[in-house]
């Protein structure tokens, strides 16, 4: 009891001394961070150290303290479409049979690292090599971003038995206690056996660390997660004890951001941020020195839209004077689209029975309250497949490999414990397995644009185009097929593992890809919409230069997921930290 009221004390004496909702008029701020989500908070959060330098925090959600669903793994599919999510949907998508999927994102200090699925990637060391060689920059070079990454990060060791022998490597990681934790599910259950035993029985091959760089093959997943709760930007860099500590540190929530206004005296100096506070009035804050735009792949170009930022002819037709004509803003959306096809097995102990039946779902909530483990620590996965399609594969007589290299991966697939299909309910008995399947390496670039209906504050217009590609859909089938594959083998069959999908779909591409149309729940990992390009690319093409600087404008930069040049070939949240880092870096070093 002593123990919760000194926490609750801390928190509301936080609440009133750093976090708030209304700024007092007369305060300024060396800097100003636009969005405190993955990146925001870390970049806050590292500038901050710095007790010289002040720094304003302007999110857009409510605070992530306290909160039960951010905070416990397995029930993190909670948040979607709650206060904590912006509730934005793509546009209908002709090749989803004019389906119009959800584009989650999270509206809560932490941004989207609040309310994801926890899976921990840094992208293969070909995808950082890529981004060094198309801006010209090699500290982007994999082994140049692995400092930032580890100084991100709190590697947990799993025990210490056979079963998570070569499932780790120390020498990938960093082991700062008080940074992103990384956790492998350490909760014994059936499906490792069949999960491994298949992939050796079908030829995929094991690899020692999933976030080694060479993530190709079949490793144990890593998790964003400490103590058995959710690790994220908000719970490690702008916690309450952080905010507490910090005078020069000032988070205002629910505080929605508007535009960028032009500050006196140059029309291209971008430093002063309008938006409107918790009371409704929408007021304007000028940074000293600089503002970093991090509101995320939807948000970001939006607000750059809104202040004068963006392809001529789109502002125009939203009554918006143009400031400078940066076509690239809110083109090259990329993302990797998700299907999930499932199984039936005949073992006892999966998920399934935590979703349908209240008593068994609150007999792992009592152990969680109680010392924070067991099943709600995780989510239903343990080890994920980085796949890709055979080099004399056909594709290839009509496409080059659009992806980074030979070690970056195509596909990914990964089993749940139960059924997840988002597209089909889960029937009301039986155990299942399901294959999640992601395409990598997509060619495909879809757009974000303003909503014509409400440019200054409606939601962003998402069109991911997804599926125009035929890369997309020939590696989905080769993925599928390759699942199928791996549920014949041996190691499955003695789990009696039954496709829930009609299998003669397998051997027809059209209806494979009737089925994908069907099947493809969308996108989580967007990037692209602010691109990095190099130094010296001609105005327009890029939006932001290697340094994160706006090209063409000044005291802007941008640093979040909206930055990546390309797909990222694994799960974003991971790259995004290793981005911020970077760029606290480059700041705080006056670069
Ligand atoms: C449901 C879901 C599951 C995912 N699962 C995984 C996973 O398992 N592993 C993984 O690696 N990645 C996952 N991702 C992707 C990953 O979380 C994101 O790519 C990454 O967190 C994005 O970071 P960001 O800093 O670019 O944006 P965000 O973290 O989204 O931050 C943007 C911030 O800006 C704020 N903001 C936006 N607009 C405004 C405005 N107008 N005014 C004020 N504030 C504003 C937002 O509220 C938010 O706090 C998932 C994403 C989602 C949504
Ligand atoms: C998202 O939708 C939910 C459910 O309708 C709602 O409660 C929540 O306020 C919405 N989020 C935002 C940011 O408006
Ligand atoms: C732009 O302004 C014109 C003329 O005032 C008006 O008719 C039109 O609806 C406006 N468009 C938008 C997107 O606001
Ligand atoms: C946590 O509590 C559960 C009972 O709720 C118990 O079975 C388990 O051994 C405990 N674990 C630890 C690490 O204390
Ligand atoms: C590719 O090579 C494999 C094995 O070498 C072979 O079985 C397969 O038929 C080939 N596929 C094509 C499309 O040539
Ligand atoms: C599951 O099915 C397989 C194959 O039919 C069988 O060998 C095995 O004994 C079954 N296991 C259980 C737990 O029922």
């Amino acid at each position: 009891m002593v123990r919760v009221l000194g926490f609750l004390s801390i928190l509301a004496s936080a609440t009133l001394a750093v976090i708030g909702t209304v700024l007092p008029r007369a305060e300024t701020f060396d800097y100003i961070v636009v969005g405190g989500g993955s990146a925001g908070s870390i970049i806050a959060s590292r500038l901050s150290e710095n007790s010289h330098v002040s720094v304003l925090v302007i999110e857009g959600g409510p605070s992530h303290e306290n909160e039960v669903d951010l905070t416990i793994p397995y029930i993190y599919p909670r948040t979607f479409h709650s206060r904590f999510d912006w509730n934005f949907t793509t546009v209908p998508q002709p090749n989803l049979n004019n389906r119009a999927p959800i584009y989650p994102r999270g509206h809560v200090l932490g941004g989207s690292s609040s309310i994801n699925g926890m899976t921990l990637n840094r992208a293969p060391a070909s995808d950082w090599d890529k981004i060094a060689s198309h801006t010209g920059d090699r500290s982007f070079r994999w082994e140049n971003i692995l400092k930032y990454i580890k100084k991100n990060e709190g590697f947990n060791r799993p025990p210490n038995t056979r079963e998570y022998a070569n499932s780790y490597d120390t020498s990938v990681h960093g082991f700062n206690a008080n940074k992103i934790g990384n956790t492998l599910v350490t909760d014994g259950n059936w499906i490792s056996e069949p999960s491994l035993g298949a992939a050796s029985e079908v030829g995929i091959s094991h690899v020692g660390d999933v976030n080694g760089g060479y993530p190709v093959g079949i490793s144990w997943q890593q998790f964003s997660t400490k103590g058995g709760a959710r690790s994220s930007a908000a719970t490690e860099y702008l916690n309450a004890r952080i905010l507490k500590s910090r005078p020069n540190l000032k988070v205002l929530l629910n505080s929605f951001v508007t535009r960028l206004l032009p500050t006196a005296g140059s029309n291209l100096r971008f430093t002063t941020v309008e938006y409107r506070d918790a009371s409704g009035a929408t007021v304007t804050a000028t940074a000293r020195r600089e503002v970093i735009l991090s509101a995320g792949v939807m948000a970001t170009p939006i607000i750059l839209m809104r202040s004068g930022l963006g392809p001529r002819a789109h502002l125009q037709a939203n009554n918006i004077t143009t400031v400078l004509d940066i076509p690239a803003i809110g083109q090259n959306l990329q993302d990797r689209i998700g299907a999930a096809a499932v199984w039936m097995v005949n073992a006892t102990d999966t998920d399934d029975d935590i979703d349908r039946d209240t008593a068994v779902f609150n007999k792992w909530m009592d152990q969680w309250n109680h010392n924070r483990t067991g099943r709600l620590t995780q989510m239903s996965y343990r080890q994920m497949i980085f796949g890709r399609v055979p080099n004399n594969a056909s594709i290839f007589s009509t496409m080059q490999d659009p992806s980074s290299g030979p070690t970056c991966p195509h596909y990914e697939l990964y089993p749940a414990n139960k059924w997840t299909s988002p597209t089909s309910p889960r029937p009301p008995t039986g155990h299942f397995v399901t294959m999640n399947i992601f395409v990598s390496a997509s060619n495909v670039r879809g757009t974000v644009t303003l909503d014509p209906t409400n440019p200054l504050t409606g939601n962003p217009v998402i069109d991911p185009k997804y599926l125009s590609s035929e890369w997309d859909r020939y590696v989905m089938r080769d993925a599928i097929r390759t699942s199928a594959r791996y549920f014949n083998a041996p190691s499955w069959k003695k789990w009696n593992a039954t496709p829930v999908f009609d299998t003669s779909i397998l051997n027809d591409d059209d209806a494979l890809d009737a089925w994908v149309s069907s099947a493809v729940f969308g996108g989580v990992h967007g990037v692209g919409t602010a691109r990095m390009g190099p130094t010296n690319s001609p105005p327009g093409q890029d939006v932001v230069a290697p340094n994160f600087k706006v090209k063409g404008v000044s005291g802007l930069r941008i640093a979040d997921t909206s930055i990546f040049p390309f797909v990222i070939n694994g799960h974003t949240m991971g790259a995004t930290y290793a981005i911020a880092e970077k760029v606290s870096d480059l700041i705080k070093s006056g670069n």
